[in-house]
């Protein structure tokens, strides 16, 4: 008998999960066995258990005899360990006799209306009701694990959000070695009988979010970080496509992983080249005592399925981070236009400067100041005085409170930087508390800008920082709080924790960073958090669930950031990319890009300025003037807008183009840029993406929000769309122009 609710159908030993355009099934093998039989455009068919196995029936069945056979060609939804199935195993536990094998067999399911929060860890939600969640639970009946596995369909946005829980069900001591949050078997060919490939982001310091695109081998491949956090080497996120995948057209299977810290993102082609996902905590440095009746959690996964390329997929993944990640009282606000001091003045500067600075930012109609590094203890320099977060008197005399009020005067907003998850060995609180660095004893620690990390997963050091961190917001009214963490994590070692449970370090530690960060917005509700790392080294979907914004790169070069924007929008909302002007000859690059198409680089993201406003001309005030102005203008559409990517200039080498059309589809900005300029370059025909056909729309240049906008063409959707706008040819390079196209 079937039974629907809530977009998940349960038929006799089958269960599908709906949403607007995609099915996923999952069914049970003779009672026992957990598969994955099917994900890819909505299906109604019911009956396809048939897509569990690689082989045919006749091979693989299950006998005593050739068991090992069984469990190695089956596809599972959540492997074990050691029971024969010798592909890469989701749940790995020790038990106290020192064997590991765990082989968890289906014991019952439960539908339920509601999502709810993982204890501890950063997960989308839904309102009661909008949102079902099947809960399928295994056990080992030999060893007493309990598997719990938890799937919430987001009907409207094509994501599914997966998650499993551990529980020691029985009367000994277990220790986790492994537990991947998800697991897939699929076909490793697309509907059209290719090959899929694996796209991935891969970078470094200041070159954040490289798209990369390869064969998937036979054997292991994939994406990881042992470094503590999720680092710029690589985003968690797989990407399984159809090769030439495009914006529109291939299929592509995405999942991304809400988490912070060590990750393992895998794809494993077998020799009958079936594909086995896998994502989850690394298992490298991670292991977790569980004693009896305990529950471990693991951090959520959430996927999505399109085949209209991946233009489909990072709108699924926007729209699901703006409704259902993203929280607080800028999940829906426009944020304040912000001027940096870091590009400005480093660590150069006192009370004085930064007032002028905010006078002439205030005039241009910037609204907030952040202080950046340099304004505690006796810093100087990044040597020293992490942890020590007391203000600096000699350049800010009176305190940041001092400065909140004057800048209160102007009419600007405080916002400030803080490293908290850091210590340098020259601090007050290093000379207190030397062990609450993690460090092994008696071995020197390897620094990193000269810090070492503060042992946050102990409640005595969070205690201490929050109160440190929420002192310096009360009294200095601070709006906005930039959270920095500037290196890796090394010399595994906390003084709090017994042998046995220094496996547990890494995940305790990310597990105190979130549990620091929520502490902060419960108390301060209407504090706008930026998450930050070295630039983009913490750019991950866990922490959007505590930051509704995180700094894309410190490259802040405009041509830089069209390709690092570009990976970043793959994924994430343009309302998450933290992006600011900065000064020309660019300081990381040293590259001169024009003011304008600075701005409108940046807008394409949360908006600020990150340059010494005193020192620009009366030139580049006007433009500043302006593009305030355009901000305002348009950062409802850019927050809340679909995002069509419409021409990269990754591929074409020559100008780059992208678009954001309102839900309604009555609005869009189309931002072109050219990159590039070469010698009898033709005009350039933008066919536009995401309009309604039938709908007729004016375009206008965005330029400039004062004067009546000149009008550039008037046509049907259809026509922009598919005969295309024509860009006159631009003189010159790095040129860009911004286009209004509304309904009439
Ligand atoms: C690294 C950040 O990415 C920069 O924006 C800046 O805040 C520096 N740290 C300050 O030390």
């Amino acid at each position: 008998m079937k039974r629907t609710q809530f977009n998940i159908s349960v038929s006799e030993d089958t269960f599908r999960i709906d949403t607007k355009n995609t099915s996923y099934m999952l069914g049970v093998r003779d009672g026992l066995f957990l598969g994955h039989f099917y994900y890819g455009p909505r299906i109604i068919e019911d009956d396809i258990t048939y897509r569990s196995a690689f082989a045919p029936e006749g091979r693989i069945s299950r006998t005593d005899r050739e068991m090992v056979i069984f469990m190695d060609g089956f596809r599972f939804e959540y492997p074990g360990w050691g029971a024969g199935d010798s592909r890469e195993g989701a749940l790995k536990v020790q038990y106290e006799d020192g064997t590991t094998r765990v082989c968890p067999l289906f014991r019952g399911y439960e539908i339920s209306s509601s999502k709810a929060p993982v204890p501890g860890l950063p997960s989308t939600y839904a309102a009661e009701g909008d949102v079902g969640t099947l809960r399928i639970d295994l056990a080992d009946p030999d060893t007493d694990v309990e598997v719990s596995l938890f799937y919430s369909a987001f009907y409207e946005e094509d994501v599914i959000a997966r998650r499993v829980e551990v529980r020691n069900g029985g009367d000994g001591k277990m220790v986790l070695q492994r537990v991947l949050s998800a697991a897939m078997d699929m076909p490793g060919r697309d509907m059209q009988g290719r090959p899929f490939e694996l796209l991935t982001f891969h970078g470094t310091w200041a070159r954040e979010f490289t798209r990369q695109i390869d064969p998937i081998p036979f054997g292991r491949i994939g994406v990881s970080s042992i470094c503590g956090k999720t680092g710029n080497r690589a985003q968690s996120f797989l990407g399984i496509v159809s090769p030439g995948i495009t914006q529109e057209e291939g299929e592509v299977y995405g999942l991304q992983f809400l988490y912070s810290g060590n990750f393992s993102s895998m794809v494993e082609k077998c020799p009958n080249e079936d594909i086995r996902v896998s994502v989850g905590i690394h298992p490298e440095e991670f292991s977790w005592v569980l004693m009896p009746g305990e529950t471990f959690y693991a951090p959520e996964v959430v996927m999505t399925y399109s085949d209209h390329g991946l233009g489909r997929m990072s709108r699924s993944f926007h729209d699901l981070y703006r409704r259902h990640l993203i929280r607080g009282k800028y999940k829906e606000q426009k944020r304040p236009i912000l001027i940096n001091n870091w590009e400005a003045t480093y660590f150069d500067f006192n009370t004085e400067k930064l007032l002028r600075i905010a006078r002439q930012a205030k005039d241009c109609g910037i609204e907030m100041l952040v202080v950046d590094d340099g304004w505690f203890g006796k810093r100087n320099d990044d040597n020293t005085s992490l942890g020590d977060w007391t203000v600096n008197e000699e350049k800010l005399p009176g305190g940041l409170s001092v400065l909140s009020s004057k800048l209160k005067e102007i009419g600007l907003k405080l916002g400030v930087w803080f490293e908290p998850e850091m210590v340098s060995p020259d601090s007050d609180l290093y000379r207190a508390h030397p062990d609450w660095a993690i460090m092994i004893p008696g071995i020197e620690p390897s620094r990193s800008r000269n810090q070492l990390v503060l042992d946050v997963s102990r409640e005595d050091v969070r205690d201490y920082l929050f109160s440190a961190v929420s002192d310096i917001i009360r009294e200095a009214d601070v709006a906005y709080v930039k959270w920095d963490m500037n290196r890796q994590l090394s010399d595994l070692y906390s003084a709090a924790l017994p042998a046995e449970r220094q496996g547990e370090l890494l995940h305790r530690f990310v597990l105190g960073v979130y549990d620091l960060q929520e502490r902060l917005l419960t108390a301060f509700p209407d504090l706008l958090l930026e998450n930050c790392s070295s630039g983009g080294a913490r750019f991950d979907p866990g922490m959007l669930y505590y930051s509704p914004q995180i700094w894309t790169s410190d490259d802040t070069d405009a041509y830089e950031r069209i390709r690092i924007q570009e990976g970043a929008a793959t994924l994430y909302p343009l309302s998450s990319l933290g992006a600011h002007v900065s000064i020309c000859p660019n300081h990381v690059t040293g590259r001169n890009v024009p003011f304008m198409t600075r701005g409108h680089v940046a807008l394409a993201g949360t908006f600020g300025y990150e340059l010494d406003i005193t020192k620009l001309s009366e030139e580049d005030l006007t433009e500043i003037k302006r593009q305030t102005v355009l901000f305002h203008r348009y950062n409802d559409l850019i927050r809340n807008g679909d995002y069509y990517r419409i021409a990269s200039v990754r591929d074409n080498g020559a100008y780059d183009c992208y678009g954001v059309v309102s839900k309604d589809k009555s609005e869009m900005l189309l931002t072109f840029i050219h990159v590039i300029n070469r010698p009898c370059t033709p005009n350039r025909f933008i066919h536009l993406k995401g309009l309604d056909g039938e709908k007729r729309y004016r375009v206008t240049w965005a330029e400039d929000p004062e004067e009546q906008p000149e009008v550039v063409a008037e046509a049907y959707g259809s026509t922009l769309m598919n005969a295309g706008l024509t860009i006159p040819c631009m003189n010159g390079d790095f040129r860009s122009v911004l286009y209004y196209i509304e309904e009439i």
